[in-house]
């Protein structure tokens, strides 16, 4: 591989457990947000997959592209200058703060698109397009969907699920969902949808569906049956949408930040959490439980998070940051 396949931390999450009224070993993480690559994140064992692929084919060229502040556009364009590769993104509007930031400083070419947020499909179709312009102009060009999300890309989650089933023998595994690779593959590693509960932070329409097309497609390329059982999924933490924050996503934030000092970020990882913090109310005592850190560093100093992260909510009141994390 060009890029090399991170081997990342396992460990317990003692004081949040205790918060969650948890004994302390049964809450673990999983710490996707330490794979490296230009500040890690569960799109670097995706890409070290798309990339080989890519360069197998003879490309010279990755296109992806996403929200302003996406991790996946942030790690392709870090992945493409490490493999010697060009890179264009094709970007909605956002400030030039946190992973925009780093997208110019990697060097990538950006075509931020006018308007606000553009429907999923419609994003994807411009990545297409981008891609088909460049080879208009000579170049071999390799299109990467929304968050690294084909079959090969997810696929690379199929060995997380085997090493966390191999340590741990986890109860339930609970991961963001946005695009849904990461899903798709632990479910396909673990060779059943009920392990892994995705929280769907509302990035992608008909996102259930889409997630156990990719497993199926997954567990295909990993050599391994179709995982068993049906997706599930938490709808209810995206609140108004993606990257729309929630107090219950900033209860989550900081109640891991202030007991285990573990940074989430506002628009995947700290919805994630909060619904592990909803999860966890109904499991049987004794459940081990794996939050699957995702990353997603950068979105957390977005200059648009701020106000937000400041903000006086019922979560920072006098009661203390796990007034509303605990269970009730
Ligand atoms: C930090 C972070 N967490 C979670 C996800 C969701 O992963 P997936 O798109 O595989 O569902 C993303 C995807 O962009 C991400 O950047």
């Amino acid at each position: 591989m060009i890029l090399p396949v991170p081997d990342t931390p396992l460990h317990p999450l003692p004081n949040l457990a205790r918060r969650l009224g948890m004994d302390p070993g049964e809450l673990w993480v999983k710490r996707e947000d330490l794979t490296g690559l230009a500040g890690g994140g569960n799109k670097a064992r995706k890409l070290a997959a798309i990339v080989a692929d890519a360069v197998a084919r003879g490309c010279d060229h990755l296109v992806t592209g996403g929200g302003a502040q996406s991790n996946h556009a942030r790690m392709t364009a870090a992945a493409a200058n490490i493999a010697g590769l060009g890179c264009d993104l094709v970007l909605t509007p956002g400030d030039e703060s946190g992973n925009l930031l780093l997208d110019r400083v990697l060097g990538a070419r950006i075509r931020v698109l006018d308007g606000g947020p553009l429907p999923y499909a419609e994003l994807e179709a411009a990545i297409e397009a981008r891609a088909r312009e460049l080879a208009g102009q000579g170049r071999r060009p390799y299109a990467i969907p929304i968050g690294g999300s084909t079959a090969l890309g997810a696929a690379a989650y199929a060995p997380v699920a085997r090493e966390l089933a191999e340590r741990l023998d986890p109860g339930l595994v609970v991961v963001a969902a946005g695009s849904g690779g990461t899903q798709a593959g632990l479910a396909a590693g673990f060779g059943d949808h009920g392990k892994v509960l995705g929280i769907d932070v509302g990035a992608r329409p008909g996102l259930a569906a889409a997630i156990e097309e990719l497993a199926a497609g997954a567990a295909d390329h990993a050599g391994l049956p179709a995982p068993t059982g049906r997706c599930r999924l938490d709808p209810a933490q995206a609140g108004e949408g993606y990257g729309v924050p929630t107090d219950a996503a900033l209860a989550a934030l900081r109640a891991a930040a202030r007991a285990d000092a573990l940074l989430l970020d506002p628009v995947y990882t700290a919805k994630a959490m909060a619904g592990l913090f909803a999860a966890v109310r109904e499991l049987p005592q004794g459940t081990r439980v794996v939050f699957v850190h995702t990353g997603g560093l950068p979105g957390l100093l977005a200059t648009r998070y701020a106000d937000w992260l400041t903000s006086a909510t019922p979560a920072s009141s006098a009661a203390g940051p796990a007034a509303t994390a605990e269970p009730s």
